[in-house]
C-alpha cells in the first residue's frame, strides 16, 4: 500500500491493529443455560483486551433482528443457524474473530456451518439438564415442564451433543472466568492469536 506523506505504517488501519489474527469463528453449543452467553461475552471482553477484533453473534439477541420471526421448529431453528453461520463466514473470512453462542441443537447442521466457514472451533458448552432445570435463568424450563412452552430444547426438544468437538468445558465444575480462560488457552495454543504481550500475561489472571 502507497502511504501518504508523513504516515507511517503504524498510521494505517492495519498498522493500528495491534494483534493481526487470522479470522476464526467460535461455535458454542449447548442447553439452554449452560453458560454460553455468560462465556462469550466474557471470552469477548478477554479478546478485546488483546486487541483482537471480535464479534458476538448471541441467540437471544440475533432473533431479536437477524432472524427475527423465526420460530422453534427444526426448519427454523435450522434456518436461524445457517444465518448466524453466514454472517461468522463473512467475518471469518475478514480476520475477525467471531463467537457464536446459540443453543445451535442439530449435528448436522452445525457440520454444515463448519464446512462453510473452515475455521471453525466447536466448543461445547457441556452441563448436566438437572443443573440447568436449577439455573432456569429466565424461568423458561419451569414453563416448558408445566407445558407452557412447547418444543424446549433439553425437555420436550432434542439437544444433539457434539461428538468430536475440539473442546468441552464443563460448566457445573468450573466458573465462568475458568471456562473462558480455557478457551483462551485453547486459541493460543492452536496459534489463533498471535502472541501476547508480557504486560497483557501479567494481568491477565
Ligand atoms: S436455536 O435452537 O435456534 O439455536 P437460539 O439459541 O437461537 O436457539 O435461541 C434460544 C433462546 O430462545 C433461549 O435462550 C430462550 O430464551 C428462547 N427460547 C424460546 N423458545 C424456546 C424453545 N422452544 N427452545 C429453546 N429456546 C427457546
Amino acid at each position: 500500500m502507497r502511504l501518504a506523506p508523513g504516515t507511517s505504517e503504524e498510521d494505517t488501519p492495519l498498522g493500528r491493529q495491534k494483534n493481526e489474527n487470522s479470522g476464526v469463528t467460535i461455535w458454542f453449543t449447548g442447553l439452554p443455560c449452560a453458560g454460553k452467553s455468560t462465556i462469550a461475552q466474557l471470552l469477548e471482553l478477554r479478546l478485546r483486551a488483546r486487541d483482537c477484533r471480535v464479534e458476538v453473534l448471541d441467540g437471544d439477541v440475533v432473533r431479536r433482528n437477524l432472524t427475527k420471526g423465526l420460530g422453534f421448529s427444526r426448519e427454523d431453528r435450522d434456518e436461524n443457524i445457517r444465518r448466524i453461520g453466514f454472517v461468522c463466514q463473512l467475518l471469518t473470512r475478514n480476520g475477525v474473530i467471531a463467537i457464536s453462542a446459540a443453543i445451535s441443537p442439530y449435528r448436522s447442521t452445525r457440520d454444515e456451518v463448519r464446512r462453510l466457514i473452515g475455521s471453525f472451533v466447536e466448543v461445547f458448552v457441556d452441563c448436566p439438564l438437572e443443573v440447568c432445570k436449577q439455573r432456569d435463568v429466565k424461568g423458561m424450563y419451569k414453563k416448558a415442564l408445566a407445558g407452557e412452552i412447547a418444543g424446549f430444547t433439553g425437555v420436550s426438544d432434542p439437544y444433539e451433543e457434539p461428538l468430536n468437538p475440539e473442546l468441552t468445558l464443563h460448566t457445573d465444575r468450573e466458573t465462568p472466568e475458568e471456562s473462558a480462560q480455557n478457551v483462551l488457552e485453547w486459541l493460543e495454543e492452536a496459534g489463533y492469536l498471535a502472541g501476547e504481550t508480557e504486560d497483557v500475561k501479567r494481568t491477565s489472571v
